[in-house]
């Protein structure tokens, strides 16, 4: 039984990971941080979580704590990872695990030297039908690849929510972007660079609205990405096209639950007649086969950390085009 401690309050804690902690007989969260021990306390009545810390470090500090969930806005992630596993505790962390490829390496390379996991929460992944999905592409039942483009859109956060606030790298890049990426650079298995990026809707301060164009070096393949905080929706989309044909799975970023026929929920358009189906996720959702990877992995003492290091870099660059963009008058 694997003992896992939330590392804060987040909304998200719900969704992905107390709900399927409960779903499942093999791991359970014993303890839950927060900043205001109060808050945590609450929290651990309201959840039933045996134990309540007023601060991160107490977490930390919990000998009986195997893993460590990190919920915190994105700003903070980097430096819990590294607090996380100092203290000797594998590591979930939420999407985006961190904004640079430095600190990427750093916490990547903590990771191997204390032999613990180190693994972002890019819940989308780990469903059935994306892993088969990739797969078909992998294969190359596509051909050559020439196109790919990845499109994600939310509610309009409200105000005074962390995708709003700057300092907490916010914003609909480090938020929705980071998606994108992700799924471009699994598809693309070469390095990107951007050629162009531009804010579609903004505030003075944070990007919600952005729209980014992609090219392998030997420009063979190009890739463009759309996310937008400015939707009244929550809907999103992978288009790849290659010599042979193309495939669009709507609903692909979204943490589904299917309860039916795959296509009830991802809607896979394609120019080939005789695609195979993508498999069903049978009413479960993409956070419960995270959870299922995740600890199998602790099962194994498979401690390769799991990120995308292309997508980081991605992600880096984007941020810098971002900020220099935001700098302008609007
Ligand atoms: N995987 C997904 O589908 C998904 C979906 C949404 C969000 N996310 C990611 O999950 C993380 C949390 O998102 P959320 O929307 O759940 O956030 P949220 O509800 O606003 O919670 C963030 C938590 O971080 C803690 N915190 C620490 N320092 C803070 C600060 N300076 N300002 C505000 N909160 C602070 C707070 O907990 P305490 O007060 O208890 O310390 C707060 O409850 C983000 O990294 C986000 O990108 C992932």
């Amino acid at each position: 039984m694997f003992s896992i401690g939330l590392l804060s309050t987040a909304k998200i804690n719900i969704e992905a990971l107390l709900n399927p902690v409960r779903r499942r007989d093999d791991c359970q969260i014993t303890a839950v941080a927060s900043r205001h021990w109060e808050k945590a306390q609450n929290y651990a009545v309201h959840h039933t979580i045996p134990k309540a810390y007023g601060s991160y470090q107490a977490l930390l500090e919990d000998h009986q704590i195997d893993a460590i969930y990190i919920s915190t806005p994105n700003s903070l992630h980097s430096s819990w990872v590294k607090a996380g596993l100092e203290a000797g505790k594998h590591i979930l962390c939420e999407k985006p695990l961190v904004c640079s490829y430095q600190e990427l390496t750093e916490l990547k390379n903590l990771a191997l030297r204390q032999n613990l996991l180190f693994m972002e929460a890019m819940h989308y992944q780990y469903h059935p039908a994306l892993i088969d999905f990739f797969r078909l592409i992998d294969v190359g039942i596509l051909g050559p690849l020439s196109y790919v483009s990845a499109k994600l859109r939310y509610y309009r956060p409200p105000v005074g929510d962390i995708r709003l606030d700057p300092h907490l790298k916010g914003g609909c890049l480090m938020h929705l972007g980071c998606y994108c990426l992700d799924a471009i650079t699994r598809i693309i298995k070469h390095p990107l660079e951007f050629t162009n990026l531009h804010l579609t809707e903004r505030t003075p301060a944070i990007d919600l609205a952005c729209h980014g164009t992609l090219t392998t070096t030997n420009q063979a393949i190009k890739a463009e990405f759309v996310c937008d905080f400015s939707g009244e929706v929550f809907d999103s989309e992978i288009k790849v096209v290659g010599d042979k044909g193309e495939v669009l799975l709507t609903s692909a970023l979204n943490p589904a639950v299917i309860q039916g026929f795959i296509h009830d929920i991802f809607s896979l358009k394609t120019t080939f007649p005789d695609i195979p189906l993508l498999s069903s996720g049978k009413g479960r959702n993409t956070y419960d086969f995270q959870l299922d990877y995740f600890i199998s992995l602790l099962k194994e003492k498979d401690h390769t950390p799991r990120l995308n290091e292309q997508a980081t870099i991605l992600l880096e660059k984007g941020s810098i085009l971002v900020n220099d963009l935001l700098k302008e008058p609007m």
